[in-house]
């Protein structure tokens, strides 16, 4: 084997396959002839060590604890978090210009309101609706309302696009909690910059103007950005799966939503809080449910632990961590659950069950307690981890379907299933 490829012998014929290297040098053997010179197929559930493409966007080293986005770790992001800013950078490939950014934050501007008679949709969907539900459900209908960007044939249609979508998801959400409690809609504010918005979306009445600190903006756009991209996830290997088929921006980001809904995925951060919870109002003690989390039969995982990339400390979580503290502080706010959530922490990281399988806190273990502290409802933050994770699919669906080469994703299977069988008819069935 040289260094860039790697020797396979099978049934006594030796191929050889090309290892590819990223920036980071991390190294992968490409398999793309695999099928056709030896007619074997690789077989890797789960995707587990399966590198699905090559991407641009976002690096992690899982082992290291690094999380960057076009090449920026995360941490620098922390001082002035802005949201708008990341989702051009993630999307556009760089940190946008003055102008870009006066333009693109225009455009999030101008595209907040949604047309009439998309809201009208809103009131077919029961108010105990899941809100990732209608949310996904919703940004397929945007589709509707825009069929002059079903076909993005060029860089100022892409870009429209992306701005709606961008703009509209947090009318969308906000609406969508509105719509729960039965409380009337708030128009966008033209004046208010994204997450301003958002949050006067949700808690603006008619009557009274929702006024926040601009410590909850800046956790709420952090918040944001460290959900913005994390490479080829379920959901995003989902809105690449759903994009090579052509199909539009917003069938394939509303697909991203529902991959994201999963309680193993996006799901969590309400799964920590019902667990944090069940702590609290005295079902088990934080030691009790730590035992049960190791217990295989129990079916209880520790929710917000363990991932399949970090094998070490998850950054997102680290800077969550201490965002939560000082947030809460600074708010007069004293949370039970972030000191269960500590203590189950403390208690994990000196357990040897959770240190031999490397599992750590992960994005979810401590966004749920910030969430809580700005007023939002668990049930909606599944989906303010959307609202994050859009600029990601956009990007990742843009950088997919920018790639001449781009074929339809269609994966092999093993099949195990009957050998050839005779079919039967009904009437000669036992
Ligand atoms: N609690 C208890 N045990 C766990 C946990 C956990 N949270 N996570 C993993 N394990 C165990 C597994 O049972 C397995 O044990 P074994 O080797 O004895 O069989 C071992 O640790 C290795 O874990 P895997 O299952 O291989 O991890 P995988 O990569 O398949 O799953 C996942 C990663 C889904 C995140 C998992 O850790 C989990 O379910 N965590 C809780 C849910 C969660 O927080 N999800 C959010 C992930 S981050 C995100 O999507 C934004």
């Amino acid at each position: 084997m040289s260094d860039n490829k790697a020797e396979l012998t099978i049934d006594g014929k030796t191929v050889e396959l090309p290892i590819l290297t990223g920036t980071e040098g991390e190294r992968a053997i490409d398999i793309t002839s695999l099928r056709n010179e030896t007619g074997l197929t690789a077989y890797d559930p789960a995707f587990g060590n399966t590198a699905s493409c090559s991407s641009a966007i976002t690096y992690i080293d899982g082992d290291k604890g690094i999380l960057r986005y076009r090449g920026i770790p995360l941490e620098a992001f922390a001082a002035y978090p802005n949201f708008v800013e990341v989702t051009w950078l993630l999307i556009f490939g760089q940190l946008p210009n003055r102008a870009e950014y006066e333009r693109f934050s225009r455009q999030l501007t101008e595209n907040a309101n949604l047309d009439e008679d998309m809201k009208h949709h809103f009131a077919g969907f029961p108010r105990s609706a899941p809100p990732m539900a209608i949310l996904s459900a919703m940004i397929s209908t945007l589709s509707c309302f825009h069929p002059q960007l079903l076909e993005l044939d060029t860089p100022d249609q892409f870009e429209q696009a992306a701005g709606r979508l961008i703009s509209k998801i947090r009318t969308l959400a906000a609406y969508t909690y509105r719509h729960s409690r039965g409380l009337p809609y708030i128009y966008p504010d033209p004046k208010l910059p994204y997450v301003s918005n958002f949050l006067h979306m949700m808690f603006s009445e008619p009557y009274s103007t929702y006024m926040c600190e601009p410590e909850v903006l800046n956790a709420l756009n952090l918040v944001l950005i460290l959900h913005a991209d994390h490479e080829q996830n379920c959901s995003t290997s989902t809105v690449r799966m759903v994009g090579s088929s052509r199909a539009n921006l917003f069938a394939s980001c509303a697909a991203g939503v529902s991959a994201l809904w999963g309680r193993l995925h996006g799901g969590a951060n309400v799964k920590v809080i019902e667990m944090l919870e069940s702590i609290h109002g005295g079902k088990q003690t934080a030691r009790e449910y730590i035992e049960a989390a190791k217990d295989k039969s129990s079916g209880i995982k520790l929710m917000g632990f363990g991932h399949r990339v970090y094998k070490n400390f998850d950054p997102r979580a680290t800077i969550l961590r201490s965002v939560s503290e000082q947030l809460l502080n600074k708010l007069g706010v004293t949370d039970p659950l972030l000191e269960i959530a500590r203590n189950l922490e403390d208690i994990a990281l000196h357990d040897d069950y959770f240190l031999e399988r490397k599992l750590y806190p992960n994005v979810d273990f401590y966004s749920g307690i910030i969430l809580r502290a700005i007023g939002i409802p668990t049930n909606m933050f599944t989906v303010l981890f959307a609202i994050g994770r859009l600029p990601g699919w956009i990007s990742h669906w843009h950088e997919q379907n920018s790639d001449p080469k781009m074929r339809i994703a269609r994966p092999r299977q093993v099949y195990t299933g009957n050998p050839l069988s005779e079919y039967v008819p009904v009437e000669d069935r036992i």
